[in-house]
Formats: structure tokens, sequence, C-alpha cells
């Protein structure tokens, strides 16, 4: 291999930063020996920070209404095709509960930007989580809202908030996205809610169109500089009915490679081994927990409800029971010599 990406790979080990161009350089040079060098280096802080512990994360994608139209996603409101849902709040805190007696003690609540929850609706589920299960830590993942609601949500007990940055290019956010959203409010909420004390989740698309290794590696130096508690990496994947339907997907061996320079870059950050990474290779997770990964985020929606939340093309794990799914995933991970722990699988080194 050339000597060159040794040093950088050896550079980034010592210093966990590179220049933007030496992160470009790196990527448009993968190559099969270079993620195995990276891979190696990721698994040496995996271990070192995480042993061989897996952290599980129970999903409720509690409603596939959404106010945007981004162009990549299968739910963007553009989308006539798509049969929509919204969970009750009852139903909503059904499944914590059902994830809790699975052994969950994280709870993510993900949906579309769909404001017919009020800030009290919000607060209300998550007080009514907190109030059967106190050891349970929840988090949000309900896209864009102003900073004081997100104080209130942090007030009634959420800890954690995952908002992926999608892209740390200006100019490839606008094309990825409508003229109503703005990168610049994307970072505003981002800073929010570090700022009210959440632990907080970025994380961009790999290979989305239009995206050059220019743009990873603004990514990959916004990670340095942000420093998120998680960082969530998926490559893209097309869905049919969405602008970007013939846009070719992203591949696993970038999204993999990625995961072991991200893990390198912030040693202790919790990186996800995501659903769309195992729904472009069949054993994409494994992969990924291989390459630097230490979470994984099973389903825990209502099967009703599963295929309706259709973010692309092909998702997995969309009929199986929650109890299954995890299952499966526990099997998975085994394979790979790592175990699913029951925690609430804070960031190495978090200070609550
Ligand atoms: N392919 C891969 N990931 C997608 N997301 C949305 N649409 C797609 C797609 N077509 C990701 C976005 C979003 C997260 C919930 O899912 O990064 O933040
Ligand atoms: Fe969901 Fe295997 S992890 S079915």
């Amino acid at each position: 291999m050339e000597t060159k990406l040794v040093d950088l790979l050896d550079k980034l080990n010592r210093e966990h930063s590179l220049e933007l161009e030496e992160y470009q350089f790196l990527l448009e040079n993968i190559n099969p020996d270079l993620m195995n060098l990276a891979a190696e280096y990721a698994r040496k802080y995996q271990n070192q920070y995480y042993g061989n512990k897996v952290y599980i994360r129970g999903l409720v994608e509690f409603t596939n209404y959404c106010r945007n139209n981004c162009y990549y996603c299968g739910i963007r409101r553009g989308n006539n095709n798509c049969e929509r849902y919204r969970l009750k709040a009852d139903d909503i805190i059904a499944c914590a509960d059902e994830g809790y007696k699975l052994g969950f003690r994280t709870v993510v609540l993900q949906g579309g930007e769909d404001f017919t929850y009020s800030d009290e609706d919000i607060c209300n589920i998550i007080k009514g989580i907190k109030a059967s299960h106190n050891d349970m830590v929840i988090t949000l993942s309900i896209g864009e809202r102003e900073r004081d609601s997100y104080q209130k949500y942090f007030d009634a007990g959420a800890r954690r908030f995952l908002l992926r940055h999608e892209t740390a290019n200006p100019e490839l956010y606008a094309k990825l996205h409508p003229k109503e959203l703005s990168f610049e409010h994307r970072m505003k909420c981002l800073h929010d809610l570090k700022d009210i004390g959440y632990q907080v989740g970025a994380g961009f698309m790999v290979q989305s169109p239009g995206q050059t290794p220019k743009d990873i590696a603004m990514d990959l130096k916004f990670i340095e500089e942000f420093k998120p508690d998680m960082c969530g990496i998926g490559p893209f994947i097309s869905h049919k009915e969405t602008p970007f339907a013939k846009e070719a997907s992203g591949t696993l061996e970038m999204t993999l490679f990625l995961i072991s320079l991200l893990r390198m870059i912030y040693p202790q950050m919790l990186i996800p081994a995501t659903t769309a990474l195992g729904t472009i290779d069949p054993r994409g997770r494994e992969k990924g927990i291989q390459a630097g990964a230490n979470v994984v985020m099973p389903n825990l929606s209502p099967t009703s409800v599963r295929k309706m939340y259709t973010l692309y093309d092909n998702k997995i794990c969309t009929g199986e029971e929650a109890a299954e799914c995890i299952n499966c995933l526990k099997n998975r991970i085994a394979s790979v010599g790592y175990e699913i722990v029951t925690d609430v699988g804070n960031r190495a080194g978090f200070i609550d």
C-alpha cells in the first residue's frame, strides 16, 4: 500500500485529526488494505472503551407524517403514495413498556416533523414513560424545533437527541433539501441541543446524490470539531417515490471505511451500525460492528405500522416482532464475537 496512505492513518491514530485535504486523499484512495488497517485501529479503540459490548436502543417510529420535503426521503410530504400513520401517546408508551420488558434501558422516539404533536404532547409522552421506568433513558429524534421546545422536552426528562446534520457542506445541503430548509437552522438546532445538555447524535448519509469525497471530508472535519456524543451514518439508498429515485445508492465499503475513520477521530463516540447498512448488505450491521461501530437500534414499533416508515426502498426488519428482531440481532452480533448488553449505553466518559 502507498506509504502516504499508511502515514495518514498513523497520523490520524496519533492526533485524531487530519487536514481536510488529507481526509479527502484517504477517501479518494479507498482500497481493501486501507479499510483493513483503519478497521484494526478502530477495533483497538472500540475495545479500549467498550470491550466487546454492543449497546442496544429500542426505536419507536411513532409518526410518518412529515412537514418536510427532503429530496431523498420516502416519507417526504410530497409522496402521495405513502400511507400515513400516527401512534397515540398510550401506544407509544406501551411500546416503551414492551421494550423495557425485553431489556431495553433506552428508547428512541423517532418521527417525521409532525407538529400535530404539540410540545405538551411530547412532554406527556416522556413523562408517561419515565413514570413507570425512571431508569429508562429517552432519546428524541423528531427533527427541528425551536430552542424553548427542546428545553421543555429536556425538563420533562428527555436526555438525548438525534438530529443528523445530513451534510456539513451548505451547498450540498441546498441540493438535498428544498429552499425552506436551511443549513444554518439545522446547525443552530444542534448547538442548542448540546447547550441545553442533551447527549447529541449528529450524522450524515454516505454517497448521497452529488456528494463528493471533499464533502465527506467536510463531514469528518465537522465531527472532529463539534464532537457529538453519537454519529450515525448509513449509505444513501434511493426510494422510488422521491426525486432521487434513479440515483445510485451508497456503498458498503465506503460506509465501513467511514465508521472506522469516525472511531479513530473520536474514539469514545457512540457509532451505530444502522438499518440502512443492514439493508445494502445482508451482514452489513455485523460488518459495521467489526469496522468499529458499537450500537444497534432494533425496531420496537408495532408491526402494523412498520412498513409505512419507509425512508428508502427494501428496508429490513419490517415484518418481525420486536422480540424476534432482538433475538436475530443478538445472534448476529454474537456471530462476530460481540455481545449485546442491557445498559443505558452512555458515551464512554459521559458525565451525567
Ligand atoms: N437513504 C438513506 N438514509 C436516509 N435517511 C432519510 N432518507 C434516506 C435514504 N433515502 C436518513 C436521514 C435521516 C435519517 C432519519 O434517515 O439521514 O436523518
Ligand atoms: Fe430485525 Fe434481524 S434484526 S429481523
